[in-house]
């Protein structure tokens, strides 16, 4: 991490866990754990039904809300979908898109990716936009080329102006909920990469603001040695964000790196 020129961010992707009736004791929780936080954002994502609860628990701290997904479209005919508008009504600040598993699930392409990041930037909210390889792609030994392709089609459009705003979460499917994670020089290479693309497409300046995180089997274990990693700015987290405590560990690991 390197505070110095941007925030750290510790960002719970709750995907399609938790209910309603468990918001109110996980924040208390979550609050009371992390109320010494300092040094770094920490944001709560849950499915769209709680995101109100999720606010309303959190209104009295810094912790932030995010949604897990968006339509790229502005408002109309699009039923079961939820727009950007919508969310920063809610006062929602932050939304995860083009995660592998709607990716993989639900047939998004990078074009959409690009599409809901721009209609999210259009708002104020910060997209946190998620990248990675597959098991075969490492394998085959194409990891930065596709990587590559996914954050510049992301990004296509976007201008510089709004570039700050933009989280980039690096996950590599085959550590997704598997246990198995990237080691941290892995992950700290393809992030390196990362700022590079970022740094060649819109400056140094930029590249070093921009906030990237690794997500992929994160947990209270492996999150301080990930996190030591200088382009490592923060971790997108699934199954360890389940419990607050061990969450708030993880946000401990990101003080203390900082510190
Ligand atoms: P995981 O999920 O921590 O359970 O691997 C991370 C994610 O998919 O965002």
């Amino acid at each position: 991490m390197n505070r110095k020129y941007r925030n750290t961010v510790i960002a719970a992707n709750w995907k399609m866990n938790m209910l309603p009736s468990q918001v109110k004791a996980y924040a208390g929780e979550l609050k009371a754990l992390t109320a010494q936080s300092k040094w770094c954002d920490i944001v709560v994502c849950p499915s769209f039904v709680m995101l109100p609860a999720v606010h309303k628990a959190f209104r009295d701290c810094r912790i932030g809300t995010g949604a897990q997904n968006m339509s790229e479209n502005e408002k109309g005919a699009f039923t079961g979908e939820v727009s950007a508008e919508q969310l920063v009504d809610l006062d929602i600040h932050y939304v995860i898109l083009g995660h592998s598993e709607r990716r993989q699930l639900y047939g998004e392409t990078d074009l959409t990716v690009n599409k809901k990041v721009l209609a999210a930037l259009n708002t104020n909210l910060r997209p946190i936009i998620c990248v990675g390889e597959s098991l075969l792609e490492r394998e085959m030994g194409v990891t930065a080329e596709r990587v590559t392709l996914q954050v510049k089609s992301a990004l296509s459009g976007v201008p510089l102006t709004k570039m700050r705003r933009v989280i980039i979460a690096y996950e590599p499917i085959w550590a997704i909920g598997t246990g198995k994670t990237a080691t941290s020089a892995e992950a700290g290479e393809v992030c390196n990469n990362i700022r590079a693309i970022i740094r060649n497409l819109y400056g140094a300046r930029t590249s070093r603001a921009v906030t990237i995180l690794y997500g992929g089997s994160m947990n209270a274990k492996n999150a301080r040695e990930l996190l030591s990693q200088p382009d490592i700015d923060g971790g997108l987290i699934g199954s360890a964000s389940l419990s607050p405590s061990e969450f708030a560990q993880i946000v401990d690991a990101a003080n203390q790196d900082n510190a």
